[in-house]
């Protein structure tokens, strides 16, 4: 059997994926309960993204043309990428996407979508309505 029937509550370890190396033939046991200690030792952690607004953003989008999302949340430009990433979060790069035609879309501001580049209303969780946000990088 794989899992307990107990209903202990599984806790967030980190909102992002955790890179390893892995070696073929070895057997490894991934946390599910997200407890584990040995999940903060893991060098190859990316930074996790700042929230850049509470809100998505309304753009209009051009089918065809490739945009570039920022997934930092550093980013001036918001919601895109202006390379802010290179130098304030490690590990974290641009989602690139082509929206198929011409439309108006609401790209994820919080960062914390599980629908990148759209908000699926993540933003309205606790956590991001909660958080501090020190300097607003909207323009
Ligand atoms: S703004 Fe991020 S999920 Fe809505
Ligand atoms: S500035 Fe945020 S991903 Fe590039």
């Amino acid at each position: 059997m794989l899992y307990s029937t107990e209903t202990s509550q599984a806790v967030v370890a980190a909102r992002m994926p955790c890179g390893v190396k892995v070696t073929g033939g070895k057997r490894y046991a991934w946390c599910a309960c997200g407890h584990s200690k040995k999940q903060a030792q893991l060098s190859t952690l990316p930074s996790e993204p700042v929230i850049a607004s509470k809100k998505p953003l309304k753009v209009d989008l051009v089918g065809g043309k490739r945009y570039s999302w920022c997934t930092c949340g550093h980013s001036k430009k918001q919601p895109f990428c202006d390379g802010a990433h290179k130098t304030k979060a490690e590990g974290l790069v641009p989602l690139r996407f082509v929206p198929e035609q011409d439309s108006t879309a609401w790209l994820c501001g919080c960062k914390y979508t599980n629908n990148p580049p759209y908000c699926d209303g993540t933003h309205k969780q606790d956590f991001i309505k909660s958080a501090q946000i020190p300097e607003q990088t909207n323009s």
